[in-house]
């Protein structure tokens, strides 16, 4: 990416001799982030990955280069986050239970599970030394009560996530819980992280769980009438991929070492329709609407404010909507087919990937997860 140029070039940090792990480095963001390391001269890059919504193919080039060691694993097991923190200087971890609004909002147990996984990740960090531990965290950690009314025109600040707690879901729990264990290792032995609030990410290697990448795949496939989860009314900051990425990465590199929150999103405010139309114009297909109101939607306003990355990191995004959301669907016209798409697109809205998960029995049994 060019686009923030003038923001890396104002930084100077020397990634050629640290060892990065990053986990989940083969999920959509994850190796937009890998990506950015590379380009910013890291030449160990560490991947710790199960592969269960992540792909290889999103980091084949960095491995066949030989810049990143590829480890399958599920950090759930017992060692394996000891394993992948092993000789690492600086550790993103982004590895979670995730799936988009369908996932988050049917699958509360599953998303629980990241109290353990980030809980082991921190511990195994601090046992290997690391010199900073950078933590994706989310919008979900906000309150939901304070963003039901969308006649308001509101900007999520970092201290507005307080008591009374209201976070999203187990999943908005789960990163809540993070933060908070990294503020406190910090506190009692100078544990040194930062923890990044993302913001409704989309773009290139994006998945159809997710709302831009489903409205894009309901138009590829010619769905008619196109559906739509909510009244279309919902507000939303769709933060481009490629700007999180650097984001995280400057806040890596930057002298926040507290664990202090920072929001990654852009402050543009976009109701769910409207993008709708904007994808429909795009790609010149003509549907009806169809809303289904009884479908989950999140709270109805959620945006950002970004003014803390700008005076902590010095990062405020590049990419407008519209013009992420243009190259988006280029690449995704580009590069599926609809019949496979078509196959698997019902699937992907509550579930996590294609193919899964196991029967209920076996995961339970084998004690791995679905
Ligand atoms: N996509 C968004 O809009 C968004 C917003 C806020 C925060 N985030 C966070 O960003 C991170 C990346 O999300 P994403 O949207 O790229 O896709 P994702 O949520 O699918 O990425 C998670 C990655 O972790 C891996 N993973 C899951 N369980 C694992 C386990 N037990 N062991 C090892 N690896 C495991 C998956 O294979 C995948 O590569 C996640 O932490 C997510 O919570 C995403």
């Amino acid at each position: 990416m060019t686009q923030n140029k003038n923001q890396h070039g104002t930084r100077s940090f020397d990634w050629s001799g640290k060892s990065v792990l990053v986990t989940g480095g083969a999920s959509f963001i994850g190796s937009h982030v890998v990506d950015r390391l590379v380009e910013r001269g890291a030449r160990h890059v560490r991947v710790v990955d199960d592969l269960s919504s992540g792909t290889v193919d999103n980091i084949k080039g960095h491995i066949d280069s030989g810049v990143v060691e590829l480890v399958r694993a599920d950090l759930l097991a017992p060692g394996a986050t000891d394993e992948a923190c092993r000789g690492i200087d600086y550790v993103f971890h982004l590895a979670a239970i995730h799936g988009g609004r369908g996932y988050v909002e049917m699958h509360d147990a599953e998303c629980g599970r990241n109290l353990v996984m980030d809980g082991l990740m921190v511990k195994s960090a601090i046992d290997a030394n690391v010199d900073k531990f950078v933590f994706a965290s989310s919008g979900c950690v906000y309150p939901n009560y304070i963003q039901q009314d969308i006649s308001k025109e509101l900007y999520l600040t970092e201290e507005m996530v307080g008591p009374p707690y209201d976070s999203d879901h187990m999943y908005g729990w789960a990163k809540l819980m993070g933060e908070l264990a990294l503020q406190s290792w910090h506190r009692q032995i100078g544990l040194r992280s930062v923890s990044c609030r993302l913001f409704t990410v989309y773009g290139e290697r994006g998945v159809e769980n997710h709302a831009v990448i489903a409205m894009i795949a309901r138009a590829f496939i010619d769905q008619n009438p196109f559906e739509v989860w909510g009244d279309g009314t919902q507000i939303r900051n769709w933060t481009y991929v490629g700007d999180i990425a650097d984001g995280m990465v400057a806040a890596a590199e930057s002298d926040v070492v507290d664990g202090t929150p920072i929001n990654l999103g852009t402050m543009e405010r976009t109701r769910v329709i409207d993008a709708v139309h904007e994808v429909l114009r795009y790609t010149n297909k003509k549907a009806d609407i169809k809303f289904l109101t009884n479908m989950p939607t999140g709270p109805l306003n959620r945006v950002a404010s970004n003014q803390r990355a700008k005076d902590l990191i010095g990062w405020s995004p590049q990419m407008k909507f519209f013009d992420g959301l243009h190259r988006t669907i280029d690449w995704y016209f580009s590069t599926k087919e609809p019949e496979v798409v078509r196959g698997y697109f019902g699937r992907m809205l509550t579930e996590r990937g294609e193919s899964k998960p196991e029967p209920a029995g076996a995961a339970k049994a084998s004690g791995k997860r679905s």
